[in-house]
């Protein structure tokens, strides 16, 4: 069976939320099985065994968080060469951009040589300030994580990917 991996890190529960968002939407996809951890405890070996990755991160001063960089130092050279060609894709909670954390997940894990194959997610919390963590997760947001766990489930699971 297939298997899709789930990392994230939140600290204040936005990315969480996504990451369970899509964890259920993954899960509709029987045909695969759906890991979900958070940076702090994944590992190489998680990132080996795993057909297909999303990531999920804060945007922190235009960057990911340094918990989901913590994971990719740690995991880069154990992987590298070794996850070529397999498929990912991001979601990103911002205060009112992502863009930044985005682009960045992306340098790292082109240089693991994987397949974007979703454009991924960039939730903004509405209704707080820039910046800030204030704000709630526009419910349409979460849906769209969802159905980013249930893409790559099942692209997965059919061999799309
Ligand atoms: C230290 C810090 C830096 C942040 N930097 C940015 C930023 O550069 N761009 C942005 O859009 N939001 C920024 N935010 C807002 C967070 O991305 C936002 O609150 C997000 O929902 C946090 O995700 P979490 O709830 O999963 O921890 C920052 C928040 C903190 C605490």
């Amino acid at each position: 069976m297939p298997r899709l991996l789930i990392v994230y890190h939140s600290q204040t529960g936005g990315t969480e939320a996504l990451a369970t968002a899509a964890s259920v939407g993954a899960a509709a996809i029987a045909q695969t099985e759906t890991i979900v951890k958070r940076a702090a405890d994944a590992s190489a070996g998680d990132l080996l065994a795993a057909d297909g990755l999303l990531l999920g991160t804060p945007e922190n001063f235009g960057y990911m968080s340094g918990m989901l960089k913590d994971f990719f130092d740690r995991a880069y050279y154990a992987c590298e060469n070794k996850v070529t060609g397999r498929p990912y894709s991001v979601f990103v909670c911002a205060g009112n951009d992502g863009t930044g954390a985005m682009r960045e997940v992306d340098r790292i894990v082109t240089g693991l040589r994987m397949r974007k194959v979703h454009p991924g997610v960039i939730a903004r919390r509405v209704g707080g300030m820039a910046g800030s963590s204030r704000g709630h997760l526009d419910p349409a947001d979460i849906a769209q994580a969802q159905e980013l766990g249930g893409t790559l489930a099942a692209g997965l699971a059919y061999g799309i990917f």
